[in-house]
């Protein structure tokens, strides 16, 4: 199957999927990365990977719905079976969620539906939560809600601060997002009437 992710930066999750994907037991391949900025760091790591790495800046056009439309053409063009969110930073609208209703995933960095949207770690140690984690759901038209796919929960240790509860947090990023990813890809977890439905297996 085939698989396009989009990032805004760094692409440290985008690079788990990569790696993952390199087995040839796993069930999909990245055809394709998309970012919405130029200077993403991901995107040169993508091309290191022969990877197709294609950035639509947005700066380049009039408004949210002008980019949208451009990053649409170049995912039509991907012929993405699946489309991975990792670190795209940037709203999609109902057009765009709807085209991939239940084959557009996003990774958060907490345990949704706790502490959707930013500084997800400060809120965390603000709430004085003992776990802390991360989450793969499939994307609806509510920014960081949508059916749960996967999670990942770690402890808060004593001394924690943002930087290094995050820090302990992206590696189980970078092991959650490829076992989602699977669990999708090979139809183990399927969205059905807005809910994420889980196949029992024999
Ligand atoms: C990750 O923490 C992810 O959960 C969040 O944005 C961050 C992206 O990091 N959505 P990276 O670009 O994958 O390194």
């Amino acid at each position: 199957k085939r698989v396009v992710v989009l990032i805004s930066g760094r692409g440290s999750n985008m690079q788990a999927l990569i790696a993952a994907t390199m087995d040839p037991a796993f069930p999909g391949q990245i055809v394709g990365v998309i970012a919405n900025r130029p200077d993403a760091p991901g995107l040169d790591t993508a091309r290191r990977h022969d990877i197709t790495a294609i950035a639509v800046d947005q700066k380049a056009y009039e408004n949210r719905e002008a980019h949208e439309a451009a990053v649409l053409d170049v995912l039509a063009g991907l012929d993405p079976d699946i489309v991975c969110l990792a670190g795209y930073m940037r709203l999609l609208s109902a057009t765009f969620v709807l085209r991939y209703s239940g084959r557009l995933i996003n990774i958060h960095p907490s345990l949704l539906p706790l502490f959707p949207g930013l500084e997800t770690h400060e809120r965390a140690l603000a709430a004085g939560m003992r776990i802390h984690g991360c989450t793969v759901h499939f994307v609806t038209e509510r920014m960081d809600e949508g059916p749960i796919i996967a999670q990942a929960a770690i402890a808060v240790e004593a001394g924690d601060t943002a930087e290094t509860l995050s820090g302990r947090l992206l590696a189980a990023e970078h092991r959650l997002y490829p076992h989602a990813l699977r669990l999708v890809l090979d139809g183990t977890v399927r969205m059905t009437n807005g809910r994420a439905i889980l196949e029992r297996r024999a």
